[in-house]
């Protein structure tokens, strides 16, 4: 029975095809037939979600399963029951696999000690966020013209991420997936969105001119005010001025380079309208296929062995 809780356990390749084979499915009949199955699959969200929460829902439909949302606010979590309670509540249910989207890094895997059903990492604090990465790898991987995955189909490639990479689980995440299949990642944050601990493999800048420059891909990231200790960000205007994805920084990426967003985006911030809504941006894209890769996952990890 296979946990999703990190990019580094998740057979990317494998998901990538799969991801594919959904996008196909999909592209040819965007409402297929589908067999409902007597089974519920929950969606534990302690943190607000729209683009991850909508796209493991669909998953859900699209294989069959009955999604059962389960927000903090609507459960006896209140009422001071632990996570793993509330995991072996649902696992004596016969819930099929649990999604779990969580504040606090780690938790996903606390859940999956006591589990006996299939735990995905919905984002985990800034920790992980490992079915973003691969939906990112895959819209990027569709963009290439679907290379082998199981080569370094992206090396030669610039990859800059910039932005509150401190708080972000999507850098993490993105970082594992992107370095594995061969890019240069730069992450780019002012020196005090910068993480405490070096990340392994990815060159670190607070110079977005650095990063930008030359970049097959532009990753542009929210600042995270929710996670945020008061004071790490002196003054907005600074941010926009040194870090927003405008087009005269995008001038500096290769002419063929695309803009891509884990969103929520705040417009005007990190990015440019102009840049969110251009020719170049992959935003919606990666909305659309993160609906084929969680059908992926959840297939994968559902997937009677
Ligand atoms: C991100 C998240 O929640 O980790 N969004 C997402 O899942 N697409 C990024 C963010 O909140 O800024």
């Amino acid at each position: 029975m296979p946990h999703v809780l990190s990019a580094t356990d998740m057979p990317a390749a494998e998901l990538l095809r799969r991801a594919e084979a959904w996008r196909q499915r999909l592209t040819e009949n965007a409402t297929p037939p589908i067999q409902p199955k007597a089974a519920l699959v929950a969606l534990l969200f302690y943190e607000p979600s729209t683009r991850t929460r909508a796209a493991f829902e669909q998953a859900c439909v699209l294989l069959g399963y009955h999604p059962l949302v389960i927000t903090v606010e609507a459960s006896s979590i209140v009422k001071g029951e632990s996570l793993q309670d509330t995991v072996r509540t649902l696992n004596a249910q016969g819930v099929r696999a649990i999604v779990i989207r969580h504040p606090h890094s780690g938790a996903p895997q606390l859940a999956a000690q006591v589990s006996h059903t299939p735990i995905l990492n919905a984002g985990d604090g800034a920790h992980e966020h490992p079915t973003q990465a691969l939906l990112d790898l895959y819209t990027l991987w569709l963009h290439y013209g679907k290379p082998d995955p199981t080569t370094q189909w992206l090396s030669g490639r610039k990859m800059a991420i910039v932005g509150d990479i401190r708080h972000s689980r999507v850098a993490r995440s993105n970082l594992t997936l992107l370095t594995r299949a061969g890019a240069e990642v730069w992450l780019c944050a002012p020196p005090t969105l910068q993480p405490d601990a070096p990340l392994q493999n990815a060159h670190l800048t607070s110079d977005a001119s650095e990063a930008v420059r030359d970049a097959d891909v532009v990753m542009a990231l929210r600042l995270q005010t929710e996670r945020m200790a008061q004071g790490l960000l002196p003054s907005l205007n600074a941010y926009r001025r040194d870090y927003q994805l405008n087009t005269p920084r995008l001038q500096l990426a290769k002419p063929d380079c695309v803009v891509m967003h884990p969103g929520p985006i705040q417009r005007g911030v990190e990015i440019a309208d102009e840049v969110a809504d251009g020719a170049r941006s992959l935003i919606l894209t990666q909305v659309q296929n993160g609906v084929y890769v969680r059908a992926a996952v959840l297939e994968y990890a559902l997937e009677e062995k």
